[in-house]
C-alpha cells in the first residue's frame, strides 16, 4: 500500500519570471508504507523542498499530494496540522531540542499538540520504551547541553516518535555528526524500520547513509533523475560504492 502519493507536482519559488525558480519539476512519486526511502542529489536539486512538500509544510504551485487517499489539498491549515502532528514524525540537521527541558520534558512534548493526549503515566512509559530502544534510557534527566550530538539526535529522533508517527521524515540527519556516530544514528533507523515497519524518508548527501536504506531516489535540478532498489545489493560496503559511483555519474552527466 502506498502511504504517499505524489502527483506531477511542481513547486516554483519567486512570482516574476525573471527570477523565479522551479525547485520542483512535475514530479510522480510514491512511497510504500513500510519503506525506508533515502533521497540523495546534488546541493539545490530539490530534495528539502520535496521533503516539505510531502510532508505539507509547504504547498507545490502544481499538482497533487496524497496521504493514503486524503489530499492535501483538500485540508485547511488546521486539519493539515492535525494532520501533521497525528502520523508525522520530523528530525533535523540541527536537533532542535530546547535547553531549559530536560530529555524526558522535550520527547513528550509533541504529545501536548495532539488531539489524543495520553495521561501523564502512559506517556512517560512510552518515552522510557523509546529511549530504552534507542539505548538511551540513562538519559531520561539529562540536559540537552551534557549530550553529545549523537546523543542529541537520538533523543530527536526519540521526540519524533513520541506520537506514533506512520512516518518519520528526516532531512540531513547526520549532517552535523562524526561518522561513527551517524553510523549510530543511521543503525538505529534501520532498526525502527525493520522492527517496527516504520516508514523512513531521509534526505542525505551521504552514500555511507543513504546506504542503510532500501531504496534511493537521485535528484536533479528538480527531477528524479534515477530510482534504485538496494535489496539486490547483499554487502553495505557494495551499496555505499554503487550509490557513491551513481551520485558521480549524475553530477558529471549534467554538468
Ligand atoms: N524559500 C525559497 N525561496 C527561493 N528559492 C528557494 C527556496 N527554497 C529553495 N529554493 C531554491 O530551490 C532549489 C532547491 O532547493 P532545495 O530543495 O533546498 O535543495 P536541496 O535540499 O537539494 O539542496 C534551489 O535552487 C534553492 O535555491
Ligand atoms: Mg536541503
Amino acid at each position: 500500500m502506498n502511504i504517499l502519493t505524489g502527483k506531477s507536482i511542481t513547486k516554483k519559488f519567486g512570482n516574476n519570471e525573471k527570477n523565479s525558480v522551479y525547485a520542483l519539476k512535475s514530479i510522480d512519486v510514491t512511497f510504500e508504507k513500510g519503506s525506508f526511502t533515502a533521497i540523495m542529489g546534488t546541493s539545490g536539486s530539490g530534495k528539502s523542498t520535496l521533503l516539505n512538500m510531502i510532508s505539507g509544510l509547504d504547498t507545490p504551485t502544481k499538482g497533487s499530494l496524497f496521504f493514503k487517499d486524503i489530499n492535501l489539498k483538500e485540508l485547511d491549515d488546521d486539519e493539515l496540522t492535525s494532520l501533521r502532528n497525528k502520523y508525522y514524525g520530523f528530525v533535523f540537521q540541527f536537533f532542535h531540542l530546547i535547553p531549559v527541558m530536560n530529555v524526558m520534558d522535550n520527547i513528550t512534548l509533541p504529545n501536548y499538540f495532539t488531539q489524543e493526549k495520553r495521561n501523564e503515566h502512559s506517556l512517560k512509559k512510552r518515552a522510557r520504551s523509546i529511549l530504552n530502544d534507542l539505548g538511551i534510557e540513562q538519559l531520561a534527566t539529562s540536559f540537552p547541553s551534557e549530550l553529545s550530538g549523537g546523543q542529541q539526535q537520538r533523543v530527536a529522533i526519540a521526540r519524533a516518535l513520541i506520537n506514533q508517527p506512520e512516518i518519520l521524515l528526516a532531512d540531513e540527519p547526520t549532517g552535523s555528526l562524526d561518522s561513527n556516530t551517524s553510523i549510530l544514528v543511521m543503525e538505529q533507523l534501520q532498526r525502527l524500520n525493520s522492527e517496527h515497519k516504520q516508514t523512513i524518508i531521509t534526505v542525505t548527501h551521504d552514500a555511507k547513509v543513504a546506504a542503510y536504506a532500501d531504496r534511493v531516489l537521485m535528484m536533479h535540478d528538480g527531477y528524479i533523475v534515477e530510482e534504485q532498489t538496494l535489496s539486490k545489493l547483499d554487502h553495505y560496503e557494495n551499496k555505499v560504492m554503487y550509490l557513491s559511483q551513481l551520485l558521480n555519474s549524475i553530477g558529471r552527466k549534467n554538468k
